[in-house]
Order: structure tokens, then C-alpha cells, then sequence
């Protein structure tokens, strides 16, 4: 097992910033990752932060982040959260363990984001603390 923590995003999240800022805040998938490399340094881990806005990629790096000997992915699959039987499947197929972020509170929102395809496969869920989320799963994945 390598240091490396995957960080995964999946769509509009590149949109982090000027998207709903009243719901997702003002920080950009940019700025969340300078805070994660900031907190990774102090704890000894490595980011490799990604974001795309196809439901494939995310499956193909939750593979990828096994095969690499990722010690743990953190996964904001955006709306494919909701959606994705195959994103699901691939948390399932992997030995990795993979924390579940969102920005918002999903559960708080609207029914068609009550359900968590993502939650169900995940080793656990940190939402609705906006950028912090990302921060706090790291410290999660830190202790594994
Ligand atoms: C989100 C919540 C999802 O419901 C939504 O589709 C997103 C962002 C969040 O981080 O709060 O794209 O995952």
C-alpha cells in the first residue's frame, strides 16, 4: 500500500466556485485541493486529485486506485451519486476503501438526492460541511 490518497470528482464539479455558490460555496475544486496537499504534507500522504464529468472515468480510476496500492479514495461522484449502479459496483469490486464526500447535505435537499448508490458501497459519508467535507474525509482516511 502506497501514501497516495485518491481524491475523485465527478460532474460539474470543475464548475466548483461559480456554481450555486449558495449550496457548494466559493472555494474551486482547485482551491479544496491546495487545502488537502496542505493537510496531506503535515500527515505524511499524497493527493492525486481528479475531476471529469463521465460516469466511466470515475469507474476507471476507482480500478486504477487499487491497482496503484491507493491507501484509501475520496469520492464526490456529483450527481452520478444518485444514479450510478456502475460507480457502486466499482467501489464494490475494489478492496480500497472509498469515503463518500459531498459539499452539501444531500438528505437536507431534494428526494431524487435521498438515495445513495455511492453510500451504500462506501466505507462511510462526510457531507454538508462544504469544502471542510474533503478535509475531514482526509482525516478519516489518515487513520486507516
Ligand atoms: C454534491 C451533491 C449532489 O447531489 C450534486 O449532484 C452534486 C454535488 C455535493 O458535493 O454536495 O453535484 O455531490
Amino acid at each position: 500500500m502506497t501514501d497516495t490518497i485518491f481524491v475523485l470528482n465527478g460532474p460539474n464539479l470543475n464548475l466548483l466556485g461559480t456554481r450555486e455558490p449558495e449550496i457548494y460555496g466559493a472555494d474551486t475544486l482547485d482551491d479544496i485541493a491546495g487545502q488537502l496537499e496542505d493537510r496531506a504534507q503535515v500527515l505524511g500522504l499524497e493527493i492525486d486529485m481528479r475531476q471529469s464529468n463521465h460516469e466511466g472515468h470515475l469507474v476507471d480510476w476507482l480500478h486504477e486506485a487499487q491497482a496503484r496500492g491507493a491507501k484509501a479514495v475520496i469520492l464526490n461522484a456529483g450527481a452520478f451519486t444518485h444514479t450510478s449502479i456502475a460507480v457502486h459496483d466499482a467501489i464494490k469490486g475494489i478492496r480500497t476503501p472509498v469515503i463518500e464526500v459531498h459539499l452539501s447535505n444531500p438528505h437536507t435537499r431534494e428526494e431524487f438526492r435521498h438515495t445513495s448508490f455511492v453510500g451504500r458501497a462506501a466505507k462511510g459519508t462526510i457531507a454538508g460541511f462544504g469544502a471542510l467535507s474533503y478535509t475531514l474525509a482526509l482525516e478519516a482516511a489518515a487513520r486507516f
